[in-house]
């Protein structure tokens, strides 16, 4: 029995979609890794129950720690972007978190860069707000080690495994690469990214739709480990389409924008290396993404006529889709924190 429902929502399910290919699927990711953020910051003493936690987000990470405060009665401010929708609002309200959110703003990077300008304003009129920087503390990788630990359980600990996920503030990724390295499996790890991130060195190719939502940034975060990963794919949002589209018709997953590039990214890497099994992360469900991607189900291309274009340098990179062997190279010079 749990004793709150953000312990039941941060537990993922693991779905096997065929003999190499496993989906990680969580309702909504993060509220693991808030709850165990929250609990550790509580059991070391460096905030206390009724203290107020602060972050930006712009959507997922709010909702998480919004429930995670719920959960050990704390309070919670968030700086949110103009993505956190009327559900998100509602939602935030009820569960007693308060919201800031920006005016309406095109530029990403202004945007992200308005709302730290905000935070450090919080921070000047409230010194006893502890600001979470999910972007930066790798406290937020502490509570991956559980979801690891289960896959292991599940998958066995010797099969060699590839992890494949979108990379946002690069907790997720990292910390399962992490932790399921550290019990000594044989494990690959490949960033999902959009173009126009600077994470990965993107930034000079404009995707002319839109941002796959909790993916990619326009500034540096601490908290992603570049020398981690082995491959990165960058993906436009049309292929990202029809890999959501995919995966809800040919497995009845139904989940996001960047599960659908994970999707397309997995099952490519899946076809170049019979010996492994490949697992994807499912960050979100598909609600918020129902006119914007699958009402357009049509548009869809055929994921099996799609394939990413090999590049080795990151001139080359090009809509719809690049794949590069990153081998554990450092993060580019407009990425580092
Ligand atoms: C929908 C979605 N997918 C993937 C990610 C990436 O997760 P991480 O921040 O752990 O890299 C996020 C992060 O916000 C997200 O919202």
């Amino acid at each position: 029995m749990e004793q709150h429902i953000a312990e039941a929502i941060g537990r993922p399910d693991l779905i096997r979609l065929d003999d190499r290919l496993v989906c990680l699927r969580f309702e909504t990711m993060k509220v693991v890794s808030a709850l165990t953020a929250v609990e550790h910051l509580l059991a070391t003493g460096a905030v206390r129950r009724g203290d107020t936690l602060l972050d930006s987000s712009s959507g997922i990470y709010a909702y998480a720690l919004a429930l995670a405060c719920h959960r050990h009665g704390m309070r919670c401010h968030i700086v949110g972007s103009t993505t956190v929708d009327h559900t998100l609002r509602t939602q935030l309200a009820l569960l007693g978190a308060t919201l800031e959110q920006m005016e309406p703003c095109a530029d990403l990077k202004l945007d992200q860069k308005r709302r730290v300008a905000r935070i450090q304003e919080i921070l000047a009129e409230h010194p006893d707000y502890h600001w979470m920087r999910q972007y930066h503390d790798d406290i937020h990788y502490l509570g991956y080690r559980a979801v690891a630990d289960h896959v292991r359980e599940q998958l066995g600990a010797s099969e060699p495994l590839t992890v494949v996920g979108g990379v946002g503030s690069g907790v997720s990724t990292g910390a399962l690469a992490r932790y399921l390295r550290e019990s000594g499996g044989d494990v690959r790890l490949v960033g999902v990214q959009p173009f126009g991130s600077i994470t990965f060195g993107s930034e000079h190719v404009a995707d002319p739709d839109i941002i796959i939502a909790g993916i990619g940034s326009s500034i540096p975060f601490g908290n992603v480990r570049h020398a981690s990963y082995d491959v990165v794919h960058w993906v436009s949002f049309d292929a990202a389409l029809a890999g959501s589209v995919d995966l809800l018709r040919r497995h009845a997953v139904f989940a996001g924008l960047s599960t659908g590039a994970g999707h397309l990214t997995a099952g490519w890497e899946r076809a170049q290396d019979p010996g492994r099994t490949v697992l994807f992360i499912a960050a979100d469900t598909g609600h918020r993404y129902v006119d914007s991607v699958f009402a357009r189900h049509h548009e869809a291309a055929r994921v099996a006529d799609l394939a990413p274009r090999p590049v080795t340098s990151l001139d080359e990179l090009a809509l719809p889709w690049c794949r590069m062997s990153w081998a554990g190279a450092d993060a580019p010079a407009a990425a580092v924190a």
